[in-house]
């Protein structure tokens, strides 16, 4: 019988990742790709738990699941599935698997997957054994760093993913140019924080500058950084390294001292602002984005109108806003959460409409600039690329360009948050 598999994904960019090694390890098993999930029989759910907001969307998810595709497996994995296993096993007794896969891989998360599928016949043999293949991948991502050592207050992350562990400086290296010879021209570097990359000391500015040097590799992102671990060799790398993308996601979570302190963040604001005015003073056009959140426990309206008056002086390009939500196992959990929901709301509303504002006024003052842009996909005739410094460029095919090549474009309009061009320079 052909079995066909559907995952839903909650969660970071590395769910996202994982979610795309599985599928690709399970379709080295014969198994193929459902584009819906009436279709499955195999149903898995990669869940996050980074908030509580993340666990309630996939318990509804398990509840309508399970009542509604009785016939197929169901498979539970990611952050949840660290610590929720005997929670989930009760309430959703119909889930027919759970895996944690901190202690292992995705190749033998898939086959795990597979035993439950196979009970009473042959188990089908792999196809081939890499990992990930991702052939045709115009951007591809790789993790770089596992877990989390940083114990900011409020974060379940190094609970459910283990403290930090820098992945095989060689393993990467081989992964990325195998990826570079399937046809990837961008590659995007994953971690809860890759600034602070270390395998047998060659640290994240020696890992970028020789992924750099793999021919007909185009660019390189990278995504999260600690403020506390941006050094000036890693500023001065960006700068000097052509092919380094400029967004740079910098989380500040507030701008106020004591909550900084008590969020165990390790930097102060005279720091961070520091730091900015570095950035911005040694690469050409940044875009700094940022993570804050509101109402953690005694976050006054003091300490909010500082979050605030900063993110009006340093001008992020794009700010992800979050209400402080308590967290099993972290050391926040142990404060009253103090703030009520109305007033994380409108704290939430207060920095999303600033942030709209500033970034607004960002994308309009771009028309008229002429931006390098890598082509990465084509939809209904038009093509889609991304500016240097991470924004989505919309352009009509009129030009029939292939996939995967940079072009200096002019920008000629806005669609949202998107930049229209319909001219190449
Ligand atoms: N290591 C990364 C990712 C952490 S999770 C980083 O440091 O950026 C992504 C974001 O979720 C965090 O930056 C933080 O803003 C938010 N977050 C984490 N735990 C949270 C919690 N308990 N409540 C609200 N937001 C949280
Ligand atoms: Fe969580 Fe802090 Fe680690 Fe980010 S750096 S994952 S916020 S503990
Ligand atoms: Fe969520 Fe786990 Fe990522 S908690 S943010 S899926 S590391």
């Amino acid at each position: 019988m052909q079995i066909y598999f559907f995952i839903y994904t909650i969660g970071c960019q590395m769910n996202v990742n994982e979610s795309d090694i599985l599928s690709e390890a399970l379709s080295n098993y014969g198994l193929l790709k459902s584009k819906t999930v009436d279709k499955a029989n195999l149903i898995i759910i990669n869940t996050c738990s980074v908030r509580e907001h993340a666990e309630h969307k996939a318990f509804s998810l398990f509840g309508r699941l399970t009542q509604q595709y009785k016939q197929s497996k169901i498979v539970v994995i990611g952050c949840m599935a660290e610590y929720l296993e005997q929670i989930i096993k009760q309430r959703f007794k119909d889930i027919d698997l759970i895996i944690s896969q901190r202690y292992n891989n995705m190749q033998s998360v898939a086959s795990k997957i597979i035993k439950i599928l196979y009970i009473n016949s042959n188990i089908p043999l792999l196809t081939t054994t890499i990992q990930k293949q991702n052939n045709n991948k115009i951007v591809n991502y790789i993790t770089i760093i596992k877990g989390c050592s940083n114990y900011c207050a409020y974060c379940i992350v190094p609970f459910v993913k283990g403290n930090e562990q820098s992945l095989e400086y060689n393993d990467i290296l081989k992964e990325c140019t195998l990826m570079v010879t399937n046809g990837t021209r961008e590659i995007v570097l994953l971690g809860q924080n890759v600034n602070a990359y270390n395998n047998n000391s060659i640290n994240f500015s020696t890992l970028i500058k020789n992924i750099a040097k793999i021919k007909d590799l185009l660019r390189i992102r990278f995504m999260t950084n600690h403020p506390k671990d941006f050094t000036d060799e890693l500023i001065q790398t960006i700068a000097s390294t052509a092919k380094v993308c400029t967004n740079i996601h910098l989380p500040m979570q507030s701008a106020s001292n004591k909550i900084l302190h008590n969020m165990n963040r390790q930097y102060d604001y005279e720091y961070y602002v520091n730091l900015i005015n570095k950035l911005r003073n040694s690469i050409s056009n940044i875009n700094i984005t940022t993570d804050i959140i509101v109402g953690f426990p005694n976050e006054t309206e003091k300490d909010f109108y500082e979050t605030l008056d900063a993110i009006k002086y340093i001008k992020f390009g794009k700010i992800y806003v979050f209400k402080y939500s308590p967290r099993r196992f972290t050391y926040a959990s142990k404060f009253i959460d103090n703030v009520s929901y109305y007033d994380k709301q409108k704290r939430h509303i207060k920095i999303l409409e600033e942030a709209k504002k500033i970034s607004s006024k960002i994308i309009t003052d771009m028309v008229g600039s002429n931006q390098e842009i890598l082509i990465e996909s084509y939809i209904n005739n038009t093509l889609e690329g991304k500016t240097k410094h991470g924004y989505k460029v919309l352009l009509s095919n009129k030009y029939n360009i292939n996939l995967g090549k940079i072009i200096n474009v002019k920008i000629t309009g806005i669609k949202g948050t998107s930049l229209i061009s319909n001219k190449i320079v």
